[in-house]
């Protein structure tokens, strides 16, 4: 083989592993960093005390399954999971569904709390017994029909925002560091499907 060849084929392959590394490197989701822009809502975590007396008001145990729609690093889910209950977060962002499973494994809960990394308007809320939400009032809003589609008495319990004409029937503050912060809200399901809850 020539010298000139030999030059080329090493370039070739040198070329190859840039392309195959650059390639890894764009597809490693980035760090998630706090109050980052998603989807249809920032992600801004849930203080850990509220994460438990939101827990506490939804009555949270072994037997529920808890859904968290925008999961964020997981920390409502993984939670749920520490308490016995299956638990499922639905969230847009790569970077944080790869946080988030990263923390079910370290907490020793991943087999369940379970991520997806989809639209939390497609997602398939039928079988939850308990919701967990930090959303926006305009995301409450849009999700207004799959709440009126659940079960009755199942709890959406939701931190901070309360869902449009409908009456909490719990609400639970903790001291904060800002005065928004932190409320929970709880409601209930109602018996007759479909029937809004009116303040
Ligand atoms: C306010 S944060 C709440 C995070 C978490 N639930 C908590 O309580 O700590 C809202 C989350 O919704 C996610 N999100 C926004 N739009 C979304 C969409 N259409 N589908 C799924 N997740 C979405 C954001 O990436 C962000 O993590």
């Amino acid at each position: 083989m020539s010298a000139a060849i030999e030059t080329l084929l090493v370039l070739c392959g040198v070329s190859a592993a840039a392309a195959v590394l650059r390639a890894r490197i764009s597809d490693k989701p980035r760090e998630p960093v706090e109050g980052q822009a998603g989807r249809d809502a920032v992600w801004v975590p849930t203080p850990p005390a509220l994460v438990e007396r939101m827990l506490d008001i939804a009555r949270v145990t072994s037997a529920d399954y808890v859904i968290d729609l925008g999961s964020g690093d997981g920390r409502n889910v993984i939670a749920a999971a520490g308490r016995g209950a299956r638990a499922l977060g639905v969230e847009y962002d790569a970077g944080l569904i790869a946080v988030s499973r990263r923390n079910a494994v370290r907490e020793g809960v991943a087999h369940l709390a379970k991520f997806v990394q989809a639209d939390f308007h497609q997602a398939d809320t039928s079988g939850a017994t308990v919701l967990m939400l930090f959303l926006q009032p305009e995301n409450l809003r849009e999700l207004s029909a799959k709440f009126m589609a659940l079960k009755p008495g199942t709890r959406i319990v939701t931190n901070r925002f309360g869902i449009e004409g409908w009456e909490p029937d719990e609400i639970s503050r903790i001291g904060g560091d800002s005065p928004s912060c932190c409320t929970a809200l709880l409601y209930v399901v109602p018996d007759k499907a479909g029937a809004p809850r009116t303040a």
